[in-house]
């Protein structure tokens, strides 16, 4: 039904504001029992590549794009590192509004452009960082008066709140540990103030201690300064200057979590395990939280028995490219069944 929808008695959301829908959010909980029972704990996945454009981001830019349109709006502007540009793109043209997304130059994964260009926004590949986009978004957002969809906009992190409220109502209760990959660092943040929501409301007994996890080329919020030339195969989070680094930390120490970074070699290493075990291709970035419960579980540092929640962020469609490169290349054989039999044999 859309989060506006299901969750609007918890959001701000009035009569006045307009009933933007792509059926996001409700997306499944899965049990990853494999996985889980190497790992000696009982493993959820949220999959949240199953939202209308793929990833996490609908669940706010619904909200965000709404207020925007109540308060007048009549464009939007976002810098993003492929998923944010997505979700704005598909929103924008679902109410008939222009959308103008800067990209990091090369850095962004081929579904995600697509995904942009097709929805028919302006896109604008700058030769910068993701936190130089953002600079410039703010910008062009002050000289011309679009509305600004980045996580800066409160109603990007309030509405993504719902992740953990719907974990809640799946669960029965908030889980022990919440795993969560960290790039801009919103999302830990907005996960981090739903279940403290829905704990002060006593519709959960529990607070889960926010794990969040980095990418070891970007990982400013582990090793407690900017990056300022962020690299990994994992573009989502490839982010040096996180904006919602404060609230982030704030999240961690509160909830007696705390930030871990991992290779790319243990990103990708999680990403095949998670497909090839469970069958859940999600996109690289998604499976920092997986490479990092595995090495917390190495140095003996994982509760045995804990009850954990894995955000999978984004759908592994989204970079076929990174995929192809680490996996096996097809058997190619010619028409016949002698072909084929011999194929199979291999
Ligand atoms: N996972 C995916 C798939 C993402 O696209 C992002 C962020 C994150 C995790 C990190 O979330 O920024 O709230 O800490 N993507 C942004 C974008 C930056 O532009 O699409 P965060």
């Amino acid at each position: 039904m859309g989060v506006l929808k299901r969750y609007g008695e918890y959001l701000p959301v009035t009569e006045k504001t307009p009933a933007v829908n792509l059926e996001e959010g409700s997306t499944p909980l899965v049990r990853l029992g494999r996985i889980g029972s190497d790992l000696g704990i009982e493993l959820w996945g949220k999959l949240e590549g199953c939202n209308p454009t793929g990833s996490f981001k609908d669940r706010g830019m619904v909200l965000a794009v709404a207020k925007a349109l109540e308060d007048g709006a009549k464009a939007f502007v976002c810098a993003s590192t492929g998923n944010t540009s997505a979700s704005a793109a598909a929103y924008a043209a679902r109410v008939g509004a222009p959308c103008y997304v800067l990209l990091p130059s090369g850095k962004v994964a081929m579904g995600k452009l697509a995904q942009s260009l097709m929805y028919g926004a302006k896109v604008i590949a700058v030769d910068g960082n993701f936190d130089r986009t953002l600079e410039m978004a703010r910008e062009a957002s002050a000289k011309y008066g679009f509305a600004i969809v980045n996580s800066i906009n409160p109603y990007r992190l309030i509405s993504q709140r719902t992740g953990a409220w719907e974990i809640c109502e799946s669960l029965g209760d908030a889980p022990d540990m919440h795993a969560i990959p960290v790039g801009n660092a919103g999302n830990i943040s907005a996960y981090w103030a739903g279940y403290r929501e829905f704990h002060k409301r006593g519709r959960s007994k529990k607070l889960p201690r926010m794990m969040g996890f980095q990418a070891e080329g970007a990982s400013p919020l582990v090793t407690g300064k900017e990056c300022p030339n962020p690299e990994t195969v994992a573009t989502a989070i490839r982010i040096g200057n996180p904006v919602s680094a404060n609230l982030a930390r704030e999240a961690a120490r509160e909830s007696g979590g705390e930030f871990n970074s991992v290779t790319d070699a243990e990103i990708l290493d999680a990403q095949r395990v998670l497909a090839s075990k469970c069958g859940i291709f999600a996109e690289p970035a998604s499976c920092a939280p997986l490479a990092g419960l595995i090495k917390l579980k190495r140095s003996g540092r994982l509760p045995e028995g804990s009850k954990v929640v894995m955000v999978l962020t984004g759908n592994g469609l989204k970079d076929p490219d990174t995929a192809l490169s680490q996996v096996e290349k097809p058997v190619s054989i010619g028409g016949t069944m002698e072909d084929l039999i011999e194929a199979i044999r291999l």
